[in-house]
């Protein structure tokens, strides 16, 4: 893309992972609507249950992190927060039906690793004995590779988990080192081969855009990534939001790439990804032909949820557990409060501890879903949308801001394709799906929300 569009596109834009964004969500939602909510669920599809706890601690905090993340506790606070978690769980998962399965439970942060890992497999027992699964459901963790040992892993990998995403984010200890984060621990190859021998997949975490990196650098970093076999291979574009965020004002100080730097960094990392046979999805997943993410995107069916991409075959309504965590049932967003002390207290007295939330209408559950394809599968397919919606076509477009002279302005910019039939992204404007599913948000039309910049 030239330097013009580049300028053109570049500019702030929801990232899409839900619809609405999670800046929408309002503190008139509480308790009371999350149990509504749960209630109403049950009869609701997707019927699986997708289960997300947040684990919130992180032993060091790197200066680049746009997660819902905390400094380290003493080790009564984490036994106290696991307690409330667990009495959480009792609480939402004592009102669904008991016939309905999990498909998945997913553990992110902060860093779930963080802990000792016998309360994440005292969770991961807690759960399993209520609930029945799925044939083969997944159970992921995210893995800060920092700070564990040999014995770490082994223990990790013999407490119930099918994946493992490892937080890798570069192998050049001059940058890491610039972002306050530490190196694996021990060799990675030694971790990947001991997961591979429980039976684990594995997912490789990279961010690109933060100080020091190069498009050389960063090509040598996905290198040594790849000549490990990982299943999945993620690069994030690095989100600079310092109003999030104060400590990301050091990387400021350190010097941030410039927009066509950092968009060198990301193709140098493409272009290795496809010449060793990965697959992308979306914009910055990257997985092996065979993988069910892709087989799901060539049938134009791939999904997305808080908890990452996923398919018709493991997608459920997400019940989120433990500080900030986002419930994403259908028709509901909820998200706890992110006060470790009172989301304790709360629960501890016998109450949920819902900070916000957005209750959908109908025309924002039927943008949701065309949103969802364009970001998943790079197209909205109007007559594939028309059947899962069970609506026609034109009640579609009009729950949308169609702007047909916007859509022509995509088109002559070489970013879409469009026809009476469809809107295509073309493979080279991937990077701004985030734009042309933003000219349809109705939700985006005089807002005064802040987003991050799709390079
Ligand atoms: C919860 S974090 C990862 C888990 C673990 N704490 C770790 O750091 O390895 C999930 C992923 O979000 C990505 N991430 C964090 N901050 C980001 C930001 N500001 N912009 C883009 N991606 C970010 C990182 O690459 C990270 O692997
Ligand atoms: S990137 Fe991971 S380890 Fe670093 S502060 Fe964020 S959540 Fe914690």
């Amino acid at each position: 893309m030239n330097q013009r569009l580049l300028d053109k596109y570049n500019v702030p834009v929801p990232r899409y992972t839900s619809y609405p964004p999670a800046n929408f969500f309002s503190d008139t939602i509480g308790n009371d609507d999350y149990i509504n909510a749960i209630d109403k669920s049950n009869s609701l599809s997707p019927s699986h249950i997708s289960i997300y706890i947040h684990i919130p601690f992180c032993r060091h905090l790197c200066y680049y992190c746009g997660c819902n993340s905390f400094a380290m506790r003493s080790e009564d606070k984490i036994s106290a927060y696991i307690e409330a978690v667990k009495k959480e769980i009792t609480m939402v998962i004592s009102r669904l039906d008991s016939s309905r399965k999990i498909s998945q439970i997913h553990y992110g942060g902060g860093s779930p690793t963080s802990i000792p890992v016998k309360y994440i497999r005292e969770l991961n027992e807690f759960l399993l004995f209520r609930f029945e699964t799925i044939e083969n459901p997944e159970i992921a963790i995210e893995c800060h590779p920092g700070y564990l040992s040999i014995n770490d892993w082994q223990e990790l990998s013999h407490s119930g988990f099918t994946r493992f995403s490892l937080g890798i984010q570069d192998f050049d200890e001059k940058v890491l080192k610039s972002v306050n984060r530490r190196p694996s621990l021990i060799g990675v190859d030694e971790i990947v081969s001991l997961l591979r021998d429980a039976g684990a997949g594995v997912n490789m975490d990279f961010i690109y855009g933060l100080p020091h990196q190069t498009p050389d650098s960063f090509a040598e970093t996905i290198s040594k990534g790849v000549n490990m076999s990982p299943d999945r291979v993620v690069t994030f574009s690095y989100a600079h939001v310092p109003w999030v965020n104060k400590l990301m004002l050091q990387l400021e100080k350190e010097g941030l790439p410039d927009n066509m730097k950092k968009a060198a960094i990301f193709e140098s990392a493409k272009n290795i990804l496809s010449d060793n046979g990965y697959k992308t999805i979306g914009i910055d997943h990257f997985v092996k032909e065979n993988d069910e993410l892709y087989v799901a995107l060539q049938e134009r069916i791939l999904h997305r949820n808080f908890q990452g991409y996923c398919t018709r075959r493991t997608t459920g309504q997400v019940y989120a557990f433990g500080v900030t965590a986002i419930s994403q049932l259908t028709g509901a967003y909820v998200q706890n409060t992110k006060d470790i002390d009172k989301y304790i207290n709360d629960i501890n007295s016998g109450t949920l501890s819902v900070a916000k939330g957005y209750i959908l209408n109908s025309d924002e559950q039927i943008t949701g879903e065309v949103i969802a394809a364009l970001m998943c599968n790079g197209k909205a397919d109007w007559n594939y949308l028309s059947s899962i919606l069970n609506i026609g076509t034109e009640e579609i477009k009009a729950a949308l801001n169609y702007d047909i002279n916007k859509l022509n302005e995509f088109v002559n910019d070489g970013l879409i394709n469009l026809d009476e039939n469809k809107i295509e992204v073309l493979p080279q404007a991937a990077g701004f799906v985030r734009n042309v599913a933003a000219s349809l948000d109705k939700l985006l039309i005089n807002s005064d929300k802040s987003f991050s910049k799709p390079v």
